[in-house]
C-alpha cells in the first residue's frame, strides 16, 4: 500500500483505506475502484493524500510526504541558512515571542485541565474570571509584538488532541476575532470565555472515541453530538452567563439550519455561539489531528470559501478570513506545481487564492484553477 497525492491518482487504482473527511465522516470505502469521477471528488473534498492498494499502476509514482515537513527537513540540512533561508516556521519557533506564548500557553492548559477535571468530576465551583485572565494575559503578552496569536498557533504543529487545548486555542481565536471585528472591551472578554469553556461536555465523552482514527459508529456519533447538551448542563449547574451557556449548546448550529442538536438557524443561535463556530471550525481544520496531519490555513480558507457562506454568519466569517488573509502578506508559500513565491496582494473576492510573487512576476492564483496554495514556509 502506497499514500499517493490526489494529483497523482489514476482510475483503476483501489483505495487501501477508507478515505474520511476533516469530519471524519466517510467520503469513500476501503477497496473502491477509482474513477475519473470519484478522483475529482475526492479532490472538491480538499483531500491530500490517498493510500492506495499496490498495482501496475502505482509503480514509479512517489509516496506522498506533507510538503511541510519536507521543508523543514531541507532547512535542517542546511548548515547556516541565510536570513532570507530561514522558513517561516523557524523563524517564529526560534523567536523569544513565541518561546514566551508557548511557555504560558502550557502552563495555562495545566491549570485549565485540572480546574475542569474537578469541577467535571468533583463538582467544583467553576471560577470562570481566573481561567479567563490567564488566557487574556496570554494574549495581551504578544498583543504589539511582530507576530500574531494566529501565527504561534499555526506553528504548534506537535499535534495534541486534547480538548483542553482545543479549548484554549479556540479560546484565543475568538479573542482575536472579536478583536478585529472591533467587538468592546466586554464583549471581547466574553467571546474569550465562550471559546474556552464550549467543548466543557466532551470532557463526559469516552476518551477513545474523541482519538478513534477510524470512521464513528452512529452510536459514538451521537455520543460525540450530546457534548453540547451535557456542555450547557454542566454550566448551568455553575451558574455562569447565558451566553457562556448557549455557546457550549449551540456552536455546533449552522446559519442554514443544518447543524445539531436543535437545528436552529439564523439569528436563533446565540450570537457567541456563531462566534465560537467559525473559530472552532477554523482550530478543528488548521491543527493537526490523530487522523490526519494539519492543513494550510489556504486550504482552510478554500473550504470555507466553498460551503461557508451559507453555514457560517457572513459578518464573522467574512472579517475573520480577510483577516486571516492579510496576516499572510509577505509571507513565503510553496505552490502547488512545487514552485515557492512570496503572497503580495489578498484577492478579495477569492481569499483563498491570493496574487503571489514569483521570481519577480506576480501571478493571479485566481486565475489558475490548478494552482494552489500548499503550505507556508
Ligand atoms: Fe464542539
Ligand atoms: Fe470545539
Amino acid at each position: 500500500m502506497k499514500k499517493i497525492s490526489v494529483f497523482n491518482l489514476k482510475p483503476g487504482m483501489v483505495t487501501g483505506e477508507s478515505v474520511l473527511d476533516f469530519n471524519r465522516q466517510l467520503i469513500m470505502e476501503r477497496g473502491t475502484s477509482l474513477t475519473e469521477n470519484s478522483i475529482r471528488r475526492l479532490q472538491a473534498h480538499n483531500i491530500l493524500a490517498v493510500a492506495v492498494e499496490d498495482s501496475p499502476l502505482t509503480e514509479g509514482i512517489a509516496e506522498y510526504r506533507d510538503p511541510l515537513l519536507d521543508l523543514l527537513a531541507e532547512d535542517e540540512e542546511e548548515k547556516a541558512p541565510t536570513a532570507e533561508q530561514i522558513s517561516y516556521s523557524q523563524r517564529i519557533r526560534s523567536s523569544e515571542e513565541y518561546k514566551q506564548f508557548r511557555e504560558n500557553y502550557d502552563l495555562n492548559i495545566e491549570s485549565f485541565k485540572s480546574v475542569l477535571n474537578n469541577v467535571v468530576e468533583k463538582n467544583v465551583d467553576l471560577d470562570v474570571g481566573v481561567l479567563l485572565q490567564d488566557t487574556l494575559n496570554t494574549v495581551s503578552n504578544v498583543r504589539g509584538g511582530n507576530l500574531g496569536v494566529l501565527d504561534m498557533l499555526h506553528n504548534m504543529r506537535e499535534y495534541d488532541d486534547s480538548t483542553f487545548a482545543h479549548s484554549m486555542n479556540v479560546a484565543l481565536i475568538c479573542n482575536v476575532l472579536a478583536t478585529w471585528i472591533k467587538l468592546t472591551p466586554e464583549e471581547i472578554e466574553m467571546a474569550t470565555a465562550c471559546g474556552l469553556f464550549h467543548d466543557i461536555g466532551k470532557l463526559l465523552v469516552n476518551q477513545s472515541i474523541i482519538t478513534k482514527p477510524g470512521k464513528l459508529t452512529d452510536t459514538e456519533y451521537s455520543e460525540i453530538q450530546n457534548h453540547t447538551i451535557n456542555g450547557y448542563k454542566i454550566l448551568k449547574e455553575q451558574n455562569v452567563d447565558t451566553h457562556i451557556m448557549n455557546a457550549a449548546l449551540m456552536h455546533h448550529e449552522r446559519f442554514d439550519g443544518t447543524g445539531y442538536p436543535l437545528k436552529l438557524r439564523g439569528d436563533q443561535i446565540d450570537k457567541y455561539a456563531r462566534l465560537v463556530a467559525v473559530a472552532d471550525v477554523y482550530d478543528a481544520m488548521t491543527a493537526a489531528r490523530c487522523y490526519r496531519g494539519a492543513l494550510c490555513p489556504f486550504r482552510v480558507i478554500e473550504m470555507f470559501e466553498e460551503e461557508g457562506f451559507q453555514r457560517y454568519d457572513v459578518a464573522f466569517l467574512l472579517p475573520f478570513l480577510e483577516n486571516v488573509v492579510n496576516t499572510y502578506i509577505q509571507n513565503s508559500c510553496l505552490l502547488s506545481d512545487g514552485r515557492k513565491g512570496i503572497i503580495v496582494f489578498v484577492n478579495r473576492a477569492k481569499l483563498s487564492r491570493p496574487i503571489v510573487d514569483i521570481d519577480g512576476k506576480y501571478v493571479n492564483l485566481a486565475d489558475d484553477p490548478n494552482l494552489t496554495i500548499e503550505a507556508l514556509i
